[in-house]
């Protein structure tokens, strides 16, 4: 298979966790080091494909020709990566919330003397992979990311057909030296013809891997 098969296209990355802020010391965020993420954008940038990362809060460089985007919130990587479109293909790697506050408190929330908890009202976020998928600039390509503890294939054949995407590659996050934050990996890798494993195996290896599935999807 033709290794630059991905030259000369505009390849869309989102990678890293998504912040939501409580007030201005606290936040509710995923745990997600933005590895999987960079690493792919890195590998296509290395193909020769105009590569934007649309990056959430992460400790990460800038991989080599990637021109990345730092976002926090999932409300600000929609607008980044809606905003990037058009691409040839979208990878939706990020971690996003699935909820944030109704509300950001101007001044830190203060302890209340004698009272209890703190309740938090929570609302949905917009979901990027499906807007993307069901978008006028729909990409050729459009793959997204299940981080699964338990039931990986039906939850992502679900996603396949709930989303509209084109791949879905499944981690299960429960096993050691896998998922989030580790260096390894093992990706399940689903589409409507059938699934491929990729791993266990370092993710800047697998990132290869998972961009000749899509390249070889492109042809
Ligand atoms: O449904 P679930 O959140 O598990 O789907 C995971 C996939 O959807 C990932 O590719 C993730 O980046 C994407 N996603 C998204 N926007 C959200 C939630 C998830 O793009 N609000």
């Amino acid at each position: 298979m033709s290794r630059d098969a991905l030259a000369g296209l505009r390849v869309l990355v989102s990678a890293g966790p998504t912040f939501e802020d409580i007030d201005p010391v606290r936040f509710i965020g995923n745990r997600s080091s933005g590895k999987m993420g960079f690493a792919i954008a890195a590998a296509a940038a290395r193909r020769g494909a105009g590569t934007v990362l649309v990056a959430g809060p992460v400790t990460l460089d800038t991989p080599a020709g990637v021109d990345r985007r730092d976002v926090r919130s999932a409300a600000q990587m929609h607008a980044a990566v809606l905003g990037a479109l058009p691409a040839d293909v979208y990878i939706g790697a990020a971690a996003v919330a699935d909820f944030t506050p109704a509300e950001v408190a101007e001044g830190k929330i203060k302890k209340q003397p004698g009272s209890g908890g703190l309740t938090l009202e929570l609302v949905r976020t917009a979901d990027i992979l499906a807007d993307v998928a069901s978008h006028a600039l729909r990409p050729r390509l459009v793959l997204g990311f299940a981080a699964e503890t338990a039931d990986l294939e039906a939850n992502a054949q679900d996603k396949l057909r709930r989303k509209r995407v084109d791949m879905i590659a499944g981690n299960c996050v429960g096993v050691a030296g896998s998922g989030f934050e580790a260096d390894d990996n093992t990706l399940h890798v689903f589409d409507a013809t059938g699934s491929h494993v990729l791993g266990p195996g370092p993710k800047t290896g697998l990132a290869e891997a998972l961009l000749d599935l899509v390249a070889a999807r492109l042809q």
